[in-house]
Formats: C-alpha cells, structure tokens, sequence
C-alpha cells in the first residue's frame, strides 16, 4: 500500500520542460492505473503540473491529451478493463474519450509553488541549477516536514547535495530519465548515502510499473551517461581543433562529426548530440562536474564562445530542432557554424571536401539503424571493425582514437566507482546514446 498512497497526491516540477512534460505523462498514465485499481472511487488524486510558464503548460495539456489517446489506442483492452462493470455495453470510441478525460481530469496546472502543500511525492524536473533546484525542494519540504519523497531529473548535481542542502534527511532519489522519457527505457537511479529504504524500494516499483529499465550509479556529479557524454564531447572538440590547424573550423567539425557517427556506427555525431542536449545545458553540466572532480578540467572554451555568439543548441518549444553547431532545417544538418564569420557555412559544399579529406573506408559500413535489427550484429560490427582497424585512413584513425577514447572513459567511471560494472555503463550508453554497442568492447583494442 505505501506505493499506492505515496500516488496519491504527486507534483511535477517543470512540467512544461522537455523532461517534465514526458515525466508528466508517464506519471498520468500511473496515477490513472493506481485510481482505476481502487476499490472506493472517492478517493482523491491530485496530479499537479507544476511550471513558472503559463503558456508553456497549456500546450502540455495538449500534448497529454494526445498521448494519452495513443496509449489509450495502443490498450484498448486495458482501457475497458478500468470500466468494467460500469460501461461495459458502451463502445471502444466511447471508452477510450472517457479514459482520455479521466486522465486529464487528474492533472491540475499551476504556477505557484504555493499550491503544492498536500503533495505526498515530487518529480524534480527544473533547468539544471543547484540554487533554484534547493529552493524548490526546501520551500516545499517547509509546507509539509518530513513528509515528501522527491525523485530528482538531474542529469549532475550530486543528490547528496541536494539533500542536505534542502534539508530532506534522506527523502530524495535520483531519478534520472532519458530525453525523450516516454519513449527511452532507461532510468539512471542515484542514491545518495542518506537515501531512506522505503524510497529506494518505491523508486523500483515505479521503474517495474513503467516498464523501464533500472541502472543505479553511485553519488558522483554527472554520474554515468553524462559522465561519458561530457568527456566524449571534450574528446571531440579537442580533435576539431586540432584539425582545425589544417582546416577550416566548419570542415574540421563535420569532419569530426561524421567520424563520431557514420564510421562508430552511432546515430549521431557527437556535434550533433551537444547541439540536441543544447550547448547551454552542456556547459551547466560542465560547470557542475568541473566544481567537484578536481584532477581534471572539464570545460570547454569552445562552447563559451559559441554561447556567447547566440549558437545554443536545445530544442524549440514545438520540439524542432534550434541551430548550435549546426544549422537544421526540418531536423536535417544544412550548415556549420562559422565563429570567424559568425554564419553558417553550407553543408552542401563541405561535405565532398570531408570525405575526401577522409580517406578510404571499410568497403561495408554498417548503418546503425539497420544493425540493431540484424540476427549477425555483433559478428557484423566486429567484422567492420577489424576492417576499420586496418584501413590507412585519416578518417579511419579519427574514428579509432575516438572510439578507443570513448572506451577508456567508459572503463574509468568504473574504476572510478561512479558504476558498479562495466555492464552498467554498457547498459546506460547503449540504450541511451549509441544503440548498436556498449563502449566497454573488443574493438578498439589494437591500436
Ligand atoms: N534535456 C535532456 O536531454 C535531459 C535529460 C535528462 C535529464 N535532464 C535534466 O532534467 C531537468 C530539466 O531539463 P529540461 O531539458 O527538461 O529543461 P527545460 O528547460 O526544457 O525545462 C525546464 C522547465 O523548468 C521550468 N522552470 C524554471 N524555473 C522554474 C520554477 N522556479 N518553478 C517551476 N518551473 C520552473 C521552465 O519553465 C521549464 O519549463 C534538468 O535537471 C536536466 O539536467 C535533461
């Protein structure tokens, strides 16, 4: 029962953000499952939809209600079985809207802080600042002590800190999902040393009822994915710049980029990756682990610079895709930032030049989206890399250093003890980031 009463009045804090509003959907959707199972219909469910921008919350009510139909659609039967006995002579149409409106009718928007005085669990979704995080977590613990169990998003801060910054004694989790949180299965899950029992063991439950994926990290700022994904991207700007020596800025990053994707088997080049999670989010994340693991630099000039031009990165409020590195045109990469010019050079005219400046590949590469389907994967990419390995390439080499860099990452963060195994961080980058292989891995062993 402590699982089903912790659901009972719930609060979403930056619901109308990129993460809050899918968090905001799948807790909905489990809200409505718990409310549906009760046997006492008068029971009272608040889910509150909480965010400082009243424009931005209206068009997440119009994103729930969508999504909800499509997994109203997908479970018709699911949906029919909360009406048992009520509706049963009524159509699949007809139960699907009342399924959609008694979702809806959970949720309540708000824009107070004020208005979350009864909430029993918080999802902390917020932009990822330490100071207005803390505020938030102690303001609402002052309404209600010793009561609330937070699950924070944060993709660095440590929870530790948040805890006894916030004065929580305990009662705060990392719950760290992937972008985009109703499609990714991953959850990242941090304790921090004073995390109480009874919220670890309702943070797996949770992660059991929505189907998804646990992999716990240990309390150390950045923790698995971003740990990797921050010193991956270090990596790839320091070999942009490098190649920046002999080449034009905008060649040497589609160069880099094309290495980081096309010959590592990723769906993204790493350019194209900071530019998804946004520059700006980047260097906060930066700027968190660079505060607290002191034995190496993790900063990045670079993105200062493109930050202070107006190239950020990050997504539009319709979910298109904002220029950074790149400039996109209906999500596809149509230039390169110039921060000489301070334009965007067109891709069309650089990307012959790169490939020549490349060199020869393996004469099979492997497309990611097609080898996470193929019975032969593991052979396939073993086989091309071996191929990679060999081949006297420019592009060849770049991608080999990258790929045997991103392994080295991955092995210290255990070594570090920030994962409890290398299978962890197989797990973490491979359903978050690569899709087609795990960084732990034999190929990139000669070199
Ligand atoms: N974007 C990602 O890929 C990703 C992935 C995993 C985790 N995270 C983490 O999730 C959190 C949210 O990131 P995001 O990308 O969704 O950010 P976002 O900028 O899209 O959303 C943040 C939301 O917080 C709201 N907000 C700001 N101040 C507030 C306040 N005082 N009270 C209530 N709401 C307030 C904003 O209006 C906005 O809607 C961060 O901690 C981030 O590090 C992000």
């Amino acid at each position: 029962m402590a699982y089903e009463n912790q659901f009972k009045k719930v609060a979403v804090l930056g619901a109308a953000g990129k993460m809050g509003s899918g968090i905001l959907l799948l807790t909905a959707i489990e809200m409505a499952k718990i409310k549906f199972q009760q046997d006492d219909p008068d029971i009272d469910f608040i889910l509150y939809a909480m965010d400082v921008s009243e424009e931005g919350l209206k068009g997440v009510m119009k994103y729930i209600e969508k999504q909800v139909r499509k997994n109203g659609e997908r479970n018709p039967d699911q949906v029919k079985g909360y009406y048992n006995g009520n509706d049963q002579e009524m159509t699949e149409e007809y139960l699907l809207e009342k399924y959609v409106s008694d979702v809806i009718k959970l949720i309540k928007p708000v824009t107070l802080l004020g208005s979350l005085r009864d909430v029993d669990t918080v999802f902390e979704a917020v932009s990822e600042d330490k100071g207005l995080k803390i505020k938030l977590l102690a303001e609402i613990e002052n309404y209600n002590p010793g009561h609330v169990w937070y699950l924070t998003n944060t993709s660095s801060i440590p929870i530790g800190e948040l805890n006894e910054a916030a004065g929580l004694y305990g009662r705060i989790i990392g719950f760290h999902f992937y972008n985009p949180p109703a499609i990714q299965k991953l959850v990242e899950v941090i304790e921090s040393e004073d995390t109480v029992s009874g919220l670890k063991d309702f943070a797996q439950q949770l992660i059991e009822h929505m189907g998804k994926i646990m992999v716990p990290a240990n309390d150390i700022a950045g923790f698995i994915g971003n740990g990797h994904f921050i010193r991956d991207s270090l990596f790839g700007i320091k070999q942009a710049e490098k190649l920046s020596g002999e080449n034009s800025f905008p060649l040497a990053v589609y160069m880099v980029n094309t290495i980081s994707s096309r010959f590592l088997v990723r769906p993204m080049g790493i350019f194209q990756l900071i530019d998804y999670v946004g520059i700006d989010v980047v260097r906060l994340i930066m700027n968190v682990m660079n505060n607290r693991i002191k034995e190496e630099t993790i900063s990045s000039p670079l993105l200062d610079k493109l930050m202070e031009l107006g190239a950020k990165g990050g997504q539009n409020t319709d979910g298109s895709q904002k220029n950074g590195f790149f400039q996109y045109d209906d999500g596809k990469i149509t230039g390169i930032y110039d921060p000489e010019s301070r334009s965007y050079t067109p891709v069309s005219g650089l990307k012959e030049q790169a490939y020549v400046k490349l060199g020869s590949t393996p004469s099979y590469m492997p497309v990611w989206k097609e080898i996470i389907k193929d019975p032969e994967k593991d052979k396939k990419l073993e086989d091309y890399f071996v191929e990679l390995s060999e081949t006297d390439s420019p592009g060849a080499k770049l991608a080999m250093e990258y790929g045997k860099n991103s392994k080295k990452i991955a092995e210290k963060l255990v070594s570090d003890k920030v994962a409890f195994s290398d299978k962890d961080v197989n797990t973490i980058l491979k359903r978050g980031f690569f899709h087609a292989y795990g960084p732990i891995n034999n190929y990139f062993n000669k070199l």
